[in-house]
């Protein structure tokens, strides 16, 4: 499986969105959006009113750690989103009839591609489920809220057992990624890099994304 890169805008610079993204849209495959709520993570981002102004030919993987995702499916997928990735988490309370499975069929029959992702201490068995019904899987290799922090090593072992499990499709890493930690993650079976500060902070952006895809 080739390896995919995927830039998280939450490390670009906002005051010129579409500049930052058309200078590392030539070398990559995917664009990374983190819609934040201050509820589910300790952090406000944006939301579908912003990312809908970002001029791409990339697909977004719009990563939603929102405590209610199933309130907002329709608007972010109005706002252009390619991937709608959610949270198991936030199914736990039963606020959802029909739960995690539901909200996934709901989201592949809008013709957009369901993704579900788990926080770092969230068990892969807890979506053992639902393993049919996505086309990707994002692994959170920190705790979800910033970009910058370290990479957890600990996460590494989810990739194998989603691989050991016979999930074939998308395996997407999110958090501290960077050539050395997204190598590690590839070798073990992921096939998407997400990175924001590796990518947004390099002096050059095509050399830090090019040293992503050489992981493989
Ligand atoms: C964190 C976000 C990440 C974040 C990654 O909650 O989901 O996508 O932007 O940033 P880095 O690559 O800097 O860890
Ligand atoms: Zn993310």
């Amino acid at each position: 499986m080739k390896t995919e890169v995927s830039p998280s805008i939450l490390s670009a610079d906002f005051g010129k969105l579409n500049e930052e993204v058309a200078s590392v849209e030539p070398f990559c495959d995917r664009l990374h959006i983190d819609v934040m709520d201050g509820h589910f993570v300790p952090n406000i981002s944006f939301g579908a009113p912003v990312y809908k102004w970002v001029k791409t030919r990339l697909p977004l993987d719009v990563h939603l750690m929102i405590e209610h995702p199933w309130q907002f499916f329709e608007d972010f997928i109005k706002a252009g989103a390619n991937t709608l990735t959610i949270h198991e988490e936030v199914f736990r309370d039963g606020g959802y009839e029909g739960g995690l499975s539901k909200a996934l069929r709901v989201i592949a029959d809008r013709g957009v591609l369901p993704g579900v992702s788990v926080k770092p201490g969230t068990p892969v068995e807890k979506i053992k489920d639902v393993l049919d019904l996505v086309d990707y899987i994002l692994i959170m290799t920190v705790e979800p809220g910033f970009g910058g922090q370290d990479f957890m090593p600990e996460m590494v072992e989810k990739i194998r057992k989603l691989r050991d499990f016979g999930f074939e499709k998308n395996i997407s890493v999110d958090g501290g990624i960077n050539s050395e930690t997204g190598k590690i993650c590839v070798d073990a079976g992921a096939n998407v890099l997400v990175a924001g500060s590796y990518i947004f902070k390099a002096e050059d952006r095509k050399e830090a994304i090019e040293s992503l895809k050489l992981t493989r």
